[in-house]
């Protein structure tokens, strides 16, 4: 049996500016889809403390990105917390290019 769950498509690669970050939403999940020089990437949608900023918002630094809300910061590639290393890691999630659009694999 084939468990594989088929890439969710997110959108045009031209639909996300290099540089920046929007928001997906998918069966009540948000998701943060990130596009940077060196490609897309995506983590879970909001922080993970008590304020649970959206992660859309966040300012974008290389591969990094500044929480909105408490100003941690996180690698965008593997989602660890720069700032503050002891705290726990974003999720992160496999992304990918094909034909001019971007897929996410849950
Ligand atoms: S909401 Fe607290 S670090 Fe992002």
């Amino acid at each position: 049996m084939n468990d594989e769950i088929e890439p969710i498509l997110v959108g045009d690669t031209d639909d996300i500016e290099i540089g920046s970050v929007e928001n997906f939403e998918y069966e009540d999940n948000n998701f943060a889809i990130f596009r940077l020089e060196s490609g897309f990437f995506s983590t879970q949608g909001n922080c993970n403390c008590e304020e649970r900023a959206p992660l859309s918002e966040a300012e974008i630094e290389d591969e990094e990105l500044e929480c909105v809300s408490c100003g941690n910061t996180y690698s965008i590639v593997s989602g660890d917390c720069i700032s503050e290393p002891e705290l726990d890691g974003l999720k992160i999630f496999d992304i990918s290019e094909e034909d001019g659009s971007i897929y996410l694999s849950l």
